[in-house]
């Protein structure tokens, strides 16, 4: 087959990392673009956790869209770690002549940078969906509305985030993210080819914007939060909301996936 050729090669591996990014870098666009409905209040964003799972519920059903697009990116997310791991594999089987020195160290700190940030990202990801999505851990309490069995979004982040050490894990995985993208965007420009001289500066210039975007947009809303710029939940928000408790998280009886 042709296209498990192209994937075998060099050139088609760093294809599949760079359009794999391309689309996380999609949905990080997308989600960052959601949490800011937070600096126009709790109903905003509650509103906005509630429209993902209705938007174009007639064709999909509820929530089915929302399924659809955690396929895509659990999809990407999985062939982008696997591609650059077999990779790393065959990089490391070709002998590095041929590069200058300064050259090759820096590709070995940019490759390291890279795989450590990658893997905390990992783990980020993994606490991000226990704690937000699932409600599996909540080192703060976790509020879910009983009329939809969702996460109650403000009030949750609001929460989590007069914690000091939560507040600090959130920014700290931003900046990682940060400085992964901006090396992983350059890196895209020029595997599929589209870097030359005259144009490396603007795609320089979009791989900083893009990630210092990410990181400004991301991390503002744990540092308003954990600095009470952004406003506790009014009392009658926090009147139709309960508390998950222990025993309905054990027994599998909260709806976060939904
Ligand atoms: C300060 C930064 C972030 C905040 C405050 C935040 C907040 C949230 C919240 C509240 C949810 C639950 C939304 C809902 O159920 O309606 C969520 C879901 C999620 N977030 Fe984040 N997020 C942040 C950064 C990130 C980053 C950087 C990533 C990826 C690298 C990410 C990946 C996800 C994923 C995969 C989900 C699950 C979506 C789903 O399947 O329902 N988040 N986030």
């Amino acid at each position: 087959m042709r296209l498990l050729r192209f994937y075998q090669s060099s050139v088609g591996k760093k294809v599949v990392v760079a359009v794999t990014g391309a689309i996380m870098i999609g949905f990080l666009l997308a989600h960052v673009w959601g949490n800011l409905h937070v600096y126009f209040g709790a109903e905003e964003i509650n509103d906005y956790s509630v429209w993902l799972r209705t938007f174009l519920s007639e064709i999909f059903g509820y929530g089915g869209l929302l399924w659809v697009i955690r396929a895509i990116i659990g999809g990407a997310l999985v062939l982008h770690v696997i591609t650059i791991f077999l990779l790393i594999r065959q990089n490391r089987a070709a002998r590095p002549v041929g590069y200058k020195k300064t050259s090759h160290r820096r590709r070995i700190v940019v490759g390291s940078t890279m795989a450590l940030s990658g893997i905390l990202i990992l783990c980020f990801i993994v606490f991000h969906i226990l704690q937000f999505t699932t409600g599996t851990i909540h080192p703060t309490t976790f509020h879910v509305d009983p009329s939809n069995g969702l996460g109650v979004v403000y009030i949750n982040l609001y929460e989590a985030f007069q914690v000091w050490w939560i507040a600090g894990i959130y920014v700290g995985a931003m900046a990682l993210i940060g400085i992964h993208i901006y090396h992983g965007a350059w890196s895209m420009f020029q595997s599929i080819g589209m870097n030359n001289q005259d144009r490396n500066g603007t795609f320089r210039a979009v791989a900083v914007v893009l990630s210092i975007g990410l990181f400004l947009g991301f991390a503002s809303v744990p540092v308003l939060f954990w600095t009470d710029v952004l406003p506790p939940p009014a009392e009658h928000d926090i009147a139709v909301q309960m508390p998950i408790d222990e025993s309905a998280t054990a027994g599998g009886e909260n709806d976060q996936w939904n």
